[in-house]
């Protein structure tokens, strides 16, 4: 690790920013858990890291002792400090999902890894002064959720601008269960979905789970085109359209407010239901009315918490129309009974202190100053973006072949997507890689893996010449 790991401390005097020796401490616990800093190694020393950050050696010698009492740190004496080889979890995430230390991992859209550790303390505490509550939490639930919890998380999203009814919600396991959800209420094998031409390959392969047709309408830089979506409609008569209007994956597009009353219309002529994948609904500041708002009895609506607050919370949301919520409740009951109530509740806490709307913020920040180094580094290649978008949709200049540019870079340590997996089955997969932005570990691994593509791409695999 080099001491440039270590970033600006934020000095403002704003009343509930941390102290300067916390600050350090939580990037000390930010550096081992993205895995710049691994265990047994030594710690830059007090004056060198003081330097570095402009602040007091006694600033730091306070920031490693802190780091030492919360278990992160040993200091040996007249050796330094060192990053805890004890008490090291087990069970940390060690999937090829996790972003690589070495090269750039732009594979999947995870939040930007903040540290949320001492808010989840503060929640955990506030619960645990109250065992009437905990006993209560350890008990079956309704599939749905429990109330209270679920009418703070609607209130939350109507603040929010998402016109979400407590009655009707019913929480789960985040978005993707969400989605499992709908799926199995509504559709029977052999019944055909309509999805945009490229699509979250999640519910692809829900869909072929579950031995649900897929077909593709074709899309313009504003998502499904409405004739394109009536057509399909006539031609297969689908069970569910899924669509995700805001801030698409892999495509980044939202639709606009007229393109959504114009899609509800197609449906409602044709009495088909859509399904609305709001995930990462809560990014952007200012967005057109979710299809929710605008017509609620037309609409599945799923969500979730886990691009904007954290995605191992697990918790996640649907809503049907009135006349389908028995359909429902029965799905879930099948499925999982109902969710961990532990969970809503954290969830709620977390909402409650004010940490979700702060978690938010630092996430929208974040995208926003990664999506200006994509500007950057990639502007003179055909991009898909926006600033609240966890991911871009880059098409290969045309002397790159998609699976050999794919190759070329996973040789060069940077792993992308290929629009291959986004692709519904049947169609024409477009010459185009999604890249994650958000899960290179910090910006600095960012940069290096938008270094090396924008060579890459300037490079003629033929000639191997940069252009
Ligand atoms: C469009 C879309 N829908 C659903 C999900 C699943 O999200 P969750 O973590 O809430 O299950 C994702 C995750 O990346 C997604 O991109």
């Amino acid at each position: 690790m080099t001491i440039e790991a270590f970033s600006p401390i934020s000095t403002t005097d704003h009343p509930k920013s941390d102290p300067i020796y916390r600050q350090i401490a939580q990037q000390i616990n930010q550096l081992i858990l993205n895995g710049t800093l691994t265990s047994g190694e030594k710690l830059p020393t007090h004056r060198a890291l003081a330097d570095h950050l402009s602040v007091t050696v006694g600033t730091v010698t306070r920031a490693y002792a802190e780091a030492e009492r919360q278990g992160l740190v040993e200091a040996r004496i007249g050796a330094g400090t060192f990053v805890s080889q004890a008490n090291k979890p087990n069970w940390v995430y060690k999937s090829s999902e996790t972003p690589s230390v070495n090269g750039c991992n732009f594979g999947y859209n995870i939040p930007p890894q903040l540290d949320r550790a001492d808010m989840l303390t503060q929640a955990m505490q506030t619960l645990s002064r109250d065992p009437q509550q905990l006993n209560q939490l350890m008990l079956y639930q309704e599939p749905q959720g429990i109330t209270a919890h679920r009418q703070l998380v609607a209130q939350w999203l109507q603040q929010k601008g998402i016109a979400i009814d407590a009655e009707r919600m019913h929480f789960t396991s985040g978005g993707q269960h969400a989605a499992q959800l709908a799926l199995s209420a509504f559709c029977h094998s052999g019944d055909t979905v309509l999805v945009e031409s490229v699509s979250y390959p999640g519910f692809l392969s829900l869909a072929k789970q579950q031995q649900v047709m897929v077909k593709s309408v074709e899309m313009d830089a504003e998502g499904m085109i409405p004739a394109s979506l009536d057509k399909a409609c006539q031609l297969y008569q689908p069970r569910l359209i899924y669509c995700t209007p805001t801030l698409q994956n892999p495509t980044t597009m939202t639709m606009s407010e007229q393109r959504r009353r114009d899609i509800l219309a197609v449906c409602q002529q044709h009495q088909v239901l859509i399904i609305e994948d709001d995930v990462n609904g809560l990014m952007p500041t200012h967005r057109p009315s979710p299809l929710v708002n605008l017509e609620s009895e037309q609409v599945i609506h799923i969500g979730g918490l886990s691009k904007c607050l954290a995605p191992g919370l697990r918790l996640g949301y649907i809503q049907v129309p009135t006349r389908h919520q028995k359909r429902l409740n029965m799905a879930l009951h099948n499925h999982s009974l109902m969710i961990s109530p532990l969970l809503s509740a954290l969830a709620c806490e977390l909402i409650q202190q004010g940490d979700a709307d702060r978690i938010l913020q630092q996430i929208r920040h974040d995208i926003a100053a990664r999506q200006r180094l994509v500007a950057h580094y990639l502007s003179e290649f055909t991009l898909a973006h926006d600033r609240a978008s966890f991911h871009v949709w880059l098409t290969l200049p045309e002397y790159w072949r998609l699976s050999d540019f794919v190759s070329a870079a996973e040789q060069a340590k940077v792993t992308v997507k290929s629009a291959e997996l986004f692709t519904p089955p049947g169609c024409t997969t477009p010459p185009a890689v999604r890249l994650a932005i958000s899960a290179p570990v910090n910006h600095q691994q960012l940069e290096q893996g938008l270094q090396i593509l924008c060579e890459l791409l300037r490079t003629d695999p033929v000639s191997d010449f940069p252009l």
